[in-house]
C-alpha cells in the first residue's frame, strides 16, 4: 500500500525534460519562461547554432545543459521531448528528426509551409506512437477553452461562425513594453532568400495559421472556402467565406495590420445559445472575454481565467499527455494538416477567385 502511493507520488511529481530547438524571439519571450514555470516540465536543454544567443539564454535561464547541434540535443538521452521553435520552413525536417530519435514534439505553428512535407510527417507521427502538438497556444487561452467546452456541451448545433484576427499597427509599441528585451544573432540559421520580403505569405502562415487554428478550434472542420485579398498603403485584408463540414456557414477576417488597438475575436450562432468572444494581445497574457448565452437559462456564462498563460498552459497539457495519457488539448497533427491545407486553399481562392474545397488542394501558401 505504502509502495504503491510512493510510486502515484512519483508519478505525479515527474517533470517532462524539455530541450527548445531555437533561442529566437519566440523562446525568449515565452518557451523558456514557460518551462521553467510549468508545474510538470523542466527546462532542461536549450540548442541554438548561434553560440553567442546559446551564451546568453544559460545566463538567464540556467538550463541544465546547451548545445549548438541539434544532433546531439536529439542524442542525449535524458531529453524527454523537444520544443521546435524555429522558422516555418524548418519545422517539419525538425520535427522528423526529433521523432527518429524517439523525442515527443511541441512544434510552433504553423506545423509546415507546404501539404506533401506535412503529410509525410503525419505518416511518421501515426507510426511512432509519440506525442506530436502545434503551438496553437490560443486553445489553452482560458476564454477560448470555455467557449469551445460550451459549444461541444451546451450550443447544439452551429448556425454561423465569424472570426477575426486584426493585427495592429501599434503592435511593436505595445509588444516592446510587455516582451522582455529580444537579443538577436548575426549567427541565426535563417531560411533561404527573407520569407518575411512575401508579406502575403508570411502573413497568411503567421498569423492567418492562429485564425484558421481558433475557427476550426470552436466551428469544427472546414470544407471550402473563398478568399479575397485587398491590399492598400501596406495593409492586407483577406475576407474568407467559409463552408463547414456541418453545413454552416462563416466568415473569417484577417488583416494585417489595423489603424487601430489590437482587434480580435469571434461569434458563433448555435441552436441553444450564442459565444462572442473578445481576444486581446498575447503578451497581456490576458484571457478572452468571452460570454456563453444559453437558452437553457437565459443567461450569460463567463470565466475569469485568471491563469492565462498560454504558451505555459500549453507546455502542461503537453507534458500531461506524455507523463500520464490525458487526452491532447493542444491542436494535434490532424488539426495542423488541416489548418495548413485551409491556408492554402485560401491563397488559390484568391487567385482563382472562386470556391476552393480543402480536399483538392495541393502544394504550399
Ligand atoms: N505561437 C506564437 O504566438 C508565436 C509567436 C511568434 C513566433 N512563433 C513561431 O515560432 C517560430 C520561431 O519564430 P522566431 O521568430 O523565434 O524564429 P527565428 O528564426 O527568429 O529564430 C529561430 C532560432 O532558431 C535557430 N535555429 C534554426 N534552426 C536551427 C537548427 N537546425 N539548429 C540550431 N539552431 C537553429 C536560429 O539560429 C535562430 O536563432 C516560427 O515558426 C513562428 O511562426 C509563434
Amino acid at each position: 500500500m505504502l509502495r504503491l502511493k510512493k510510486q502515484a507520488l512519483n508519478k505525479d511529481t515527474r517533470k517532462l525534460r524539455v530541450g527548445v530547438l531555437g533561442c529566437g524571439p519566440i523562446s525568449q519571450a515565452a518557451h523558456f519562461t514557460s518551462c521553467r514555470k510549468a508545474h510538470n516540465a523542466e527546462l532542461y536543454a536549450i540548442c541554438d547554432q548561434a553560440e553567442d544567443l546559446v551564451e546568453r539564454m544559460v545566463a538567464i535561464h540556467e538550463p541544465r545543459v546547451s548545445y549548438i547541434d541539434y544532433d546531439q540535443m536529439l542524442a542525449d538521452p535524458q531529453v524527454d521531448a523537444v520544443i521546435i521553435a524555429i522558422a516555418d520552413q524548418f519545422h517539419v525536417e525538425a520535427a522528423r528528426k526529433a521523432m527518429v530519435a524517439g523525442k515527443h514534439v511541441l512544434v510552433e505553428k504553423p506545423l509546415g509551409v507546404s501539404i506533401e512535407a506535412c503529410e509525410e510527417l503525419r505518416t511518421q507521427v501515426h507510426a511512432s506512437g509519440l506525442v506530436l502538438q502545434i503551438g496553437n497556444m490560443k486553445r489553452f487561452d482560458p476564454g477560448i477553452a470555455f467557449a469551445h467546452h460550451f459549444i461541444q456541451e451546451e450550443m447544439g448545433q452551429m448556425l454561423a461562425l465569424k472570426a477575426w484576427y486584426c493585427d495592429s499597427t501599434y503592435r511593436y509599441v505595445l509588444t516592446d513594453n510587455l516582451q522582455p528585451i529580444i537579443m538577436r544573432s548575426a549567427k541565426a540559421r535563417r531560411p533561404q532568400g527573407n520569407p518575411k520580403a512575401d508579406k502575403n505569405r508570411y502573413y497568411l502562415l503567421t498569423h492567418g495559421s492562429h485564425l484558421v487554428d481558433t475557427a476550426r478550434f470552436l466551428g469544427g472542420e472546414i470544407k471550402s472556402v473563398q478568399a479575397r485579398l485587398v491590399e492598400k498603403f501596406d495593409a492586407y485584408c483577406w475576407f474568407v467565406a467559409v463552408e463547414f463540414a456541418d453545413g454552416s456557414v462563416g466568415h473569417l477576417d484577417l488583416t494585417i495590420a489595423v489603424r487601430m488597438d489590437w482587434h480580435e475575436g469571434f461569434q458563433v450562432y448555435g441552436e441553444y445559445g450564442s459565444v462572442i468572444g473578445k481576444t486581446y494581445n498575447p503578451w497581456y497574457f490576458r484571457a478572452s472575454d468571452v460570454e456563453c448565452f444559453s437558452v437553457r437559462d437565459d443567461q450569460y456564462h463567463r470565466i475569469l481565467g485568471e491563469d492565462a498563460h498560454f504558451y505555459k498552459l500549453q507546455i502542461e497539457g503537453f507534458a500531461d499527455t506524455i507523463l500520464h495519457k490525458t487526452a491532447m488539448q493542444g491542436a494535434d497533427i490532424e488539426d495542423g494538416m488541416a489548418a495548413v491545407r485551409t491556408l492554402v486553399a485560401i491563397s488559390r481562392s484568391v487567385e482563382s477567385g472562386t470556391w476552393v474545397q480543402l480536399a483538392d488542394v495541393v502544394g504550399g501558401v
